[in-house]
């Protein structure tokens, strides 16, 4: 396991998160589990789910995490260790692989197979079986300082997350200690535009469409009030 990659927080998986991560694989793997077998080769390793791969049903199948982690993350994850052999971010951190890479269009596919992989594992940690309900007292004073109550903030993240067009991400951050919502395109992160992740929500349709076909607001509204992670957010925060 690759924790070097995992140490940085503010733009990248902290180190109890990746922690996190690997406790509940280890959990999952204990049960039966099959996450251990989708790790990647050196130099970077991808980081196995935190819950097994049907904890999440009925409202996103074993089916969608099965082919969303095993095949898009993993293909991410390899197609980086393809790419940056011999090239200046061979020995680089994921962040900064993503930092050095963003805006520049020669280097284009380093940058989207790095920030895919972080996105995705971000993304995972933003979700968790039985989630939802009402944010920890220190998430939710924050949402009704910015929009007023934490009904406006969640249908302002699900109408931005919605209104991607394509593919995408939707995301709560922080923006110079203010909560904000943003949402980028294919796999653009936050984190290089100076703002801290604290929650995504994937839209590209490999994240939906089997289950949810064209519908894509109600597997975000679904998500909202069902599967995401305030208290990962809260620890995001910092
Ligand atoms: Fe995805």
């Amino acid at each position: 396991m690759d924790t070097k990659k995992n140490t940085c927080f503010s733009c990248e998986l902290d180190r109890r998160t990746f922690l996190m991560a690997s406790a509940g694989a280890i959990a999952s793997l204990a049960a039966g589990g099959i996450f251990g077998s989708a790790h990647a080769a050196p130099p970077h390793t991808l980081p196995p789910l935190p819950y097994p791969e049907n904890a999440l049903e009925p409202v996103i199948s074993a089916r969608t995490i099965g082919f969303h982690y095993g095949k898009h993350h993993k293909g991410y994850m390899d197609n980086l260790n393809k790419l940056i052999p011999g090239s200046p971010y061979a020995d680089m951190s994921l962040t900064d692989i993503i930092k050095k890479t963003a805006g520049h269009a020669d280097q284009i596919g380093i940058f989207n197979n790095a920030a895919q992989v972080w996105n995705h594992t971000f993304y995972w940690q933003s979700l968790k079986p039985a989630g939802g309900g009402d944010p920890p007292a220190a998430l939710k004073q924050k949402m009704i300082d910015a929009f007023g109550s934490v009904d406006a903030c969640k249908k302002a993240l699900a109408d931005t997350t919605v209104s991607q067009f394509a593919s995408g991400w939707g995301w709560l951050v922080l923006d110079h200690g203010k909560l904000k919502i943003v949402k980028t395109g294919n796999a653009d992160v936050p984190f290089t535009k100076g703002m801290r992740p604290l929650i995504t929500i994937d839209v590209w349709e490999h994240a939906y469409y089997l289950d949810y076909q064209n519908r894509r607001a109600d597997y975000v509204t679904a998500i909202l009030d069902k599967l995401i992670n305030w208290e990962f957010a809260l620890k995001n925060m910092g």
